[in-house]
């Protein structure tokens, strides 16, 4: 899949899509990440990139002109199956959307900044807006990071493990249950025994039982969606 990013930061981005799993990623060819500059679509010499809201008040909005030019021209290069807008007052993301997403063939990040962008981009050419959690973040470009994080691993092929993107939290309204690795004993600090015992159905119930008992404490609001326990 294709993921293109709009955004006046585009230096936010080298670390985060230098490393790991979105790197493996990319190097796989599974995702290709572009990332652009609104400010290469201003024709003024300032490169101005945000006005004064007519509204009046404190803060400033992003100009219409260069992040319309921006997204004619990626339109005009290829379909876009998403063009997503990063706001607190957006759809809050979740796997679910993140699992629909991964499935997609290109798609657009507009990054959020200052108050917002004019509406006008909003109602005309935005066809999802998208808020990773009820807080305040200092711009958009901290969402897309953790949705093409969360987007990029349940690509096909991008995990090594197939299997583990299955297993996740959240996955299927579960919390994920407690995990151990060697030694079984850490100075009296066991490992609980029915792990140790290799009976494959055994843990699996165990895992259940683990995961249902966290969710229930942690994460009540998770089991009313699930409809059948
Ligand atoms: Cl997508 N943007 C900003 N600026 N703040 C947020 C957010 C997005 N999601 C939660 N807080």
């Amino acid at each position: 899949m294709r993921i293109d990013i709009l955004t006046i930061l585009p230096e936010l981005f080298e670390s985060p899509f230098g490393h790991s799993m979105i790197k493996r990623a990319q190097d796989k060819q599974l995702v290709e990440i572009h990332i652009y500059n609104i400010r290469d679509f201003t024709t003024d010499k300032h490169r101005t990139v945000d006005d004064y809201a007519f509204s009046g008040g404190a803060g400033m909005v992003m100009k219409i002109e260069p992040i319309h030019r921006a997204i004619e021209f990626l339109k005009s290069q290829r379909n876009y199956d998403e063009i997503i807008y990063t706001t607190p007052d957006g759809v809050k993301f979740n796997q679910q959307i993140a699992n629909s997403l991964s499935m997609k063939e290109n798609i657009l990040i507009l990054c959020g900044h200052y108050k917002g962008i004019d509406q006008r981009i909003r109602d005309y050419m935005i066809t999802q807006e998208i808020s990773i959690g009820d807080y305040v973040l200092s711009g958009g470009e901290y969402a897309a990071i953790i949705m093409v994080d969360s987007i990029a691993r349940l690509v096909p092929g991008v995990l090594s493990d197939e299997t583990s993107a299955l297993t996740d939290s959240f996955q299927d309204n579960l919390l994920a249950p407690p995990i151990y690795t060697r030694p079984a004993d850490y100075n009296g600090w066991k490992v609980p025994e029915i792990l140790l015992s290799g009976n494959t159905k055994e843990i699996e119930n165990w895992q259940f039982e683990q995961s249902l008992e966290k969710t229930k404490n942690l994460r009540p609001d998770l089991l009313d969606k699930i409809e059948s326990i």
